[in-house]
């Protein structure tokens, strides 16, 4: 067992959260272990000659590769790339090497996950040696075992995998913060055998979206927009009961939220709606709930950019319907918005105001996401989307913490249940009472 008990975060300032409940690095004497690290490096691939296209994910779990060499551990290195049946369903061969020259430290490939040639590697393996082993979603049962049931891991960790590879490590640190959502072998099954414990991406995600959730500067507020709007009115909830202290919305969550106020929105996206939100009706009436309880608290649009043929046309919320479809949030709400965004202590953004592929309708996004990028306290973009049109804007260095996560980061605003983050409180709670 390690020389701490209890969590210890690495600027010691994060006290409050639930997810404290998790053992790290810093937990255990490193020197001369051997560790199986789980990474997220699934990454966009070109599937004409399998070139990685960004390699953001690489860099971020390079520091924990890094850190875990230099401690003079033996690295085994577990991740995914796609899922089969897709065009970039590849070999980490590219990934490794990529790695390998961000951490100028060598890392061997070997194209196997826990055959023959695997177990010899792993077992010449010398201290601060890293090694890399091909794409868990190769091995069949990776896909298979994906499911959580009654919190119970035994399948994952009874599969071949988890079998043959854990009685060769002494640790299991889960990275992944990015596919914590999933319940595969490879990202709950070592938890069971093997210490399970945060490396240093998972704890620095569970850090910031927590503390921004939970405790972060005031006033604190969520800027929630894009089409995923079931998912967005969860995050609402979520947030509102956690204390954020607005909710500022864009896109399709803000035309649920004017539909839930009892707005007539116009046939068009009413429409949008019906055809793309999944239980619209549950998802309208989840926003109807959320305006009788936190009425002050949920901010929709009082203006908006309707697209009249391809041009940009600003209306008043009063003089809905009208026969176009809504595509931005209007400039009074801009402006009202950005008031709102420069007074923030802490901000969290998911999700664009409008359709801002679209030039003529990309001005709320641009302008919510620079001011979010110009206010100097906790800002955290989540969502693999979101981190892109950051990205894209050149944005993301001005923000506090962006999220490696898409559809895990959702789920952990969501307050859903992540089965990679059961699986490290269990192991906490098994291993400190050792
Ligand atoms: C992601 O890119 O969101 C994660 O790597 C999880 O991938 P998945 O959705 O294929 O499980």
């Amino acid at each position: 067992m390690g020389q701490n008990s209890g969590y210890t975060t690495v600027d010691g300032e994060f006290d409050t959260l639930e997810d404290r409940s998790f053992l790290t690095i810093d937990d255990f004497k490193i020197e001369g272990k051997v560790i199986i690290l789980r990474i997220d490096i699934n990454s966009s691939v070109n599937p004409e000659n399998g070139d990685i296209l960004d390699n953001t994910r690489i860099k971020r779990h390079a520091d924990t590769v890094k850190e875990l060499s230099e401690k003079n551990a033996k690295i085994i290195i577990l991740a995914h790339q796609s899922r089969p049946g897709k065009l970039d369903f590849v070999s980490l061969k590219k990934h490794a090497k990529i790695m390998s020259d961000i951490i100028n430290i060598k890392i061997k490939f070997v194209p196997d996950l826990y055959g023959k040639e695997a177990i010899s590697s792993i077992q010449k393996l010398k201290n601060s040696d890293i090694l890399m082993l091909e794409n868990v979603r190769f091995d069949e049962q990776e896909i298979e075992l994906n499911k959580f049931e009654n919190n119970n891991f035994e399948k994952q960790s009874n599969s071949k995998m988890v079998a043959k590879l854990s009685p060769l490590a002494d640790l299991f640190i889960n990275d992944a913060f990015a596919a914590a959502h999933r319940c595969q072998p490879s990202l709950v099954g070592f938890a069971e055998k093997l210490p399970a414990i945060a490396g240093r991406v998972m704890q620095r995600e569970l850090d910031f979206l927590g503390k921004a959730i939970a405790s972060g500067p005031q006033p604190r507020i969520a800027i929630l927009g894009g089409s995923k709007a079931a998912d967005s009115v969860a995050i609402s909830e979520y947030f509102l009961k956690k204390g954020v202290d607005y909710v500022l919305t864009g896109g399709v969550v803000a035309n649920i939220f004017l539909i839930a106020a009892g707005i007539n929105i116009g046939k068009s996206s009413n429409e949008f709606i019906k055809k793309n939100i999944p239980n619209y009706e549950d998802v309208i009436d989840k926003a109807k709930y959320l305006l009788k309880n936190y009425n002050d608290q949920i901010i929709y649009p009082n203006d908006v950019a309707l697209n009249n043929e391809g041009n940009r046309l600003g209306v008043q919320i009063e003089s809905l319907p009208t026969e176009y479809p809504i595509h931005d949030i209007g400039l009074d709400t801009l402006v009202n918005y950005i008031e709102y965004i420069d007074k923030a202590g802490t901000v969290i953004a998911n999700g664009p105001m409008g359709v801002f592929e679209d030039a003529e309708f990309a001005v709320g996004t641009r302008e919510v996401f620079q001011s979010i990028s110009n206010n100097p306290n906790m800002t955290v973009v989540g969502g693999g989307e979101t981190a892109m049109a950051f990205n894209q804007m050149g944005l993301t260095s001005k923000i506090e913490h962006v999220s490696t996560g898409g559809g895990a980061c959702i789920a952990f605003m969501a307050d859903e249940t992540m089965p990679a983050l059961e699986a490290m409180r269990r192991s906490k709670n098994k291993y400190s009472k050792e």
